[in-house]
């Protein structure tokens, strides 16, 4: 037998996604019988509402069957622009400052190829999205991680960020609420940190995505209205994934300066083209229609939150910050380390993740796949009943161990 042929070198150094990962290891598990609760993957629970269903429909019948432009269609983009604006205080893009892609992961991707060369750093604060390191390899750059710490939020300080930055330093990647921690950045939170950016010349991308998903009242501000100085280097990424309970329909759009919009037209024209017609008007009318059911989904969230933060802190050797967004919790479970299931030790965040799914049958992602490790994700987008059911598993398997 001849030696396999050779993949690309590009690929030895990805890590596949581990969220992805843990939920397809649940639902095998599922698949053999075993009855696992899973807390690992970003996805609402809930159904796309109706009128945004109705909206796909008519809109196949009425002809969104068809190539649309690469970027996508001017309405979903003059869509975007007016509610980006009231979203953020006012402040406008207009639809040739905005690309439209295959969910927010394609969108990012697609910022990667167009800004980052081999050579050039990233700086992406640690707990991370698991894409945001992978994308910058696979675009040849270096991500690099500056470590952020629970007692101060999870957020990264201006100092830390003035300590990153190198003549190399190309980008810096913020997600604002944050996949993993829902930590989210006030203004002067942010003021800080474009105070630092004004020193140097990097491109400032902000993930969005969870903007809509605060709680309590957080005052939820986009750095685009704190540093409008700034804005012919900020790349802001949105999508309807989580907002609108629409992560299968896959669009994201970024708005940004011209420039950076036309090159990611260029690559989206070789690469997918448009995102699907039919998934484009069924966001317009999200952005457009009503606003009723994402003030349902988030209070629901909210509720939830609590649901679960309370349980975590419940459980000895579990402590959990309240986050301010999103819908995970991202609780240290550092004091579990060292204590034993039987033959095994609890050595690290990993082990804990495993013996919580097998032992407690419930799928939790360990923080180590965020750069974050002794700690765990784990999303609360599930009902309460499953959340409690879950956390009552959990804190009896944690009795468990001696
Ligand atoms: C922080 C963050 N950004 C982007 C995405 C990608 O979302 P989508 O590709 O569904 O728009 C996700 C999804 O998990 C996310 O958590």
């Amino acid at each position: 037998m001849s030696e396999p042929l050779r993949l690309a070198e590009r690929l030895s150094d990805i890590q596949p996604s581990a969220t992805v990962a843990i939920t397809q290891r649940a639902r095998e598990l599922r698949a053999e019988g075993v009855d696992v609760l899973s807390f690992s993957m970003g996805e609402p629970d809930f159904d796309t509402p109706a009128h945004i269903r109705e909206a796909a429909k008519a809109a196949i019948d009425a002809g969104a069957t068809r190539y649309t432009a690469a970027r996508g269609t001017l309405e979903l983009r003059e869509a975007i622009c007016k509610v980006s604006a009231e979203r953020r205080g006012g402040h406008a893009h207009d639809p040739a400052e905005v690309v439209v892609g295959v969910g927010a992961k394609h969108i990012l991707f697609n910022l990667a190829l167009a800004l980052f060369d081999p050579g050039d750093e990233v700086i992406v604060p640690a707990p991370y999205w698991v894409s945001y390191p992978e994308q910058v390899r696979m675009a040849g750059a270096t991500p690099v991680v500056v470590e952020t710490h629970v007692d101060e939020g999870f957020l990264l300080t201006p100092s830390a960020l003035e300590d990153a930055v190198t003549s190399k330093t190309k980008a810096l990647i913020l997600c604002s609420p944050s996949n993993p921690t829902g930590s989210a950045y006030r203004a002067s939170d942010l003021e800080a940190i474009a105070a630092v950016a004004r020193k140097h010349r990097f491109w400032i991308i902000v993930d969005e995505i969870y903007a809509q998903l605060v709680y309590e009242g957080f005052d939820q501000r986009s750095i685009l209205e704190i540093a409008p100085d700034l804005r012919d280097r900020i790349i802001l990424v949105d999508g309807v994934s989580k907002t609108y309970a629409m992560t299968g329909w896959r669009i994201g759009w970024m708005l940004g300066p011209k420039q950076v919009a036309k090159a990611c037209d260029t690559l989206q024209g070789q690469e997918t083209s448009n995102a699907a017609a039919v998934s484009q008007a069924a966001s317009r009318a999200a952005l457009l229609g009503s606003q009723a059911p994402v003030e349902q989904m988030r209070k629901a969230f909210e509720e939830r939150r609590d649901v679960m933060v309370d349980g975590l802190n419940a459980i000895d050797g579990i402590d959990c910050r309240v986050p301010e967004g999103a819908f995970y919790a991202f609780p240290s479970v550092r004091g579990l380390l060292g204590r034993r299931a039987g033959k095994l030790t609890l050595d690290d965040d990993l082990a804990v993740a495993k013996f919580f799914l097998e032992t407690a049958r419930c799928a939790v992602v360990p923080g180590t796949a965020f750069g974050a490790p002794g700690f765990m994700r784990l999303s609360y987008a599930a009902g309460t009943e499953t959340l409690r059911a879950g956390l009552s598993r959990i804190a009896e398997a944690v009795r468990t161990l001696a």
